[in-house]
């Protein structure tokens, strides 16, 4: 993906890579606890796409300023502060060390590439800042458990961006699941299709080539390993030392839900297989990724229940191209963020003569981003835990991570939830934390 040119605004330049260092050069820049008219001071780490996205829907609540923006590319940087609602006071910054020193800003928003979301995060949280942090939670389950103790140990507000949680219909059918609306559910898939196009996957890499100007491209690899700057590096999610596939990309919203739904927060096993098998070259990551999860008893289902994950080429019917579906003895729910359908049990045993579709019985989409900023601004002063707090969305990203183990290793992997581990298989519990690069290498 290339960005537009640089735009009118010059910003501060000056702020290379200084000396580096976990430790922050301030101590804890934490201001009092909120009031609840007080206006809260808001800095952007990563200025793509999402964290523009992240900020605006900051900015429209009214209650926000945006008070620094950091990104590794300075046009980054220069078109978040051009944006609409941007006030002329906001600082630009290459290293995000330098906008956590803020002391008026309260909270950050973390929407780095994967790899990228744990370091920050852990700064943000000893500096007292509160955080939104981009899915997935991290890219090690190790790193992600390090988040969910910095911010106990910090005592911080953290919302991860897993924001069906806020989205009134997704509650809706949550509620309607724990409740027993479509009784003992024993199976729930989740899919997304979509991805290359014809064209796409016949395209090989691009060559190596120094990167734009105003791009630091060592930072931006940060605590992965080097490799010189190729354009389609960019596209993380598509190399393994720096995303997961569509496994941690989307994998957290879906698996999110059902862990929610079914008020569970581990699988006991996980078993993936998958490739590319038609998209060979551009990235590293599969085209294809089918996992089958065993779950534990739980509230919905005495004897446990299975899931499946599925992510492949093509496209779905336009309603069901993503989402969920649960499989129930009373009945069947699909939802995705457009909305949900409940057929009740008579509709699926080929009975609708007889029951009429009229029984079927759909609700529509609801707004989901905009309230989980809303729900993290709200936690913020009321010290809450929000919606998507920082355990429940390391537990759903640590299911997908598990997925792509288990893809890698070739074989089913059985999880101890409690510790965290993989239970006899040495080579997989290797997998569960990764080598960073100097100075990243300090969690
Ligand atoms: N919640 C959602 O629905 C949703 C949707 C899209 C993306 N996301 C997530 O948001 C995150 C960002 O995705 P994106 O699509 O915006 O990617 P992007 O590539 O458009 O943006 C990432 C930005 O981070 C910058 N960056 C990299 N390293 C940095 C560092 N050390 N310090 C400061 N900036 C740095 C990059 O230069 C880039 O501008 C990902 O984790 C992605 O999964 C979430």
């Amino acid at each position: 993906m290339e960005l537009p040119k640089m735009t009118r605004r010059d910003f501060n330049k000056s702020t290379t890579l200084g000396v580096v260092s976990l430790a922050l050069s301030a101590g804890p820049a934490v201001r009092n606890v909120l009031g609840a008219n007080d206006r809260m001071g808001v800095g952007l780490i990563g200025a793509g796409n999402q964290g523009r996205f992240d900020l605006s829907s900051m900015l429209r609540t009214g209650q926000v300023d945006a008070v620094a923006v950091a990104d590794v590319y300075d046009l980054c940087v220069a078109l978040t502060l051009d944006a609409p609602g941007m006030s002329s006071k906001t600082k630009g910054y290459k290293d995000f060390r330098r906008l956590l020193e803020h002391k008026d800003i309260d909270a950050v928003i973390v929407a780095t590439p994967e790899h990228w979301h744990g370091i920050p995060m852990i700064l943000a949280c000893q500096a007292g800042k509160d955080v939104y942090v981009e899915k997935p939670a991290s890219h090690t389950i190790y790193e992600g458990r390090k988040m969910v103790e910095a911010t106990r140990q910090y005592q911080r507000v953290v919302q991860c961006g897993t924001q069906q949680r806020s989205g009134e219909h997704f509650q809706k059918v949550a509620k309607m699941i724990r409740g027993g609306k479509i009784g003992t559910v024993t199976f729930v898939e989740a899919w997304l299709t979509g991805g290359f196009t014809r064209e796409q996957r016949k395209l090989a890499p691009p060559a190596d080539s120094d990167p734009p100007p105003g791009f630091d491209w060592d930072f931006w690899l940060g605590p992965a390993p080097f490799h010189p700057y190729n354009r389609s590096r960019r596209g993380f999610t598509g190399f393994w030392e720096t995303g997961g596939g569509e496994m941690t990309n989307w994998g957290p919203h879906l698996i999110d839900v059902i862990h929610w739904a079914m008020g569970v927060d581990a699988p006991v096993t996980v078993a993936a297989s998958g490739s590319r098998y038609a998209s060979q070259g551009l990235y590293e990551t599969p085209d294809t990724i089918e996992v089958v999860y065993e779950y534990p008893p739980c509230a919905v289902s005495d004897h446990g229940f299975a899931a499946r994950f599925s992510q492949h080429l093509g496209r779905g019917p336009d309603e069901h191209a993503y989402g969920t579906q649960f499989y129930g003895t009373d009945g069947t729910l699909f939802v995705n963020r457009e909305g949900y359908t409940l057929w009740p049990a008579q509709a699926t045993q080929d009975v609708w003569e007889t029951f009429g579709p009229t029984q079927v019985m759909k609700g529509d989409g609801a707004a989901q981003h905009q309230p989980h900023v809303v729900n993290f601004l709200d936690c913020m002063k009321s010290r809450q835990k929000p919606n998507s707090d920082m355990e429940t969305t390391h537990r759903s990203t640590s299911a997908c991570i598990l997925a792509n183990i288990s893809l890698r290793l070739g074989r089913k992997l059985h999880w101890d939830s409690n510790q965290e581990q993989i239970s006899g298989d040495a080579e997989a519990n290797k997998m569960l934390n990764e080598e960073r690069r100097k100075p990243w290498n300090a969690i």
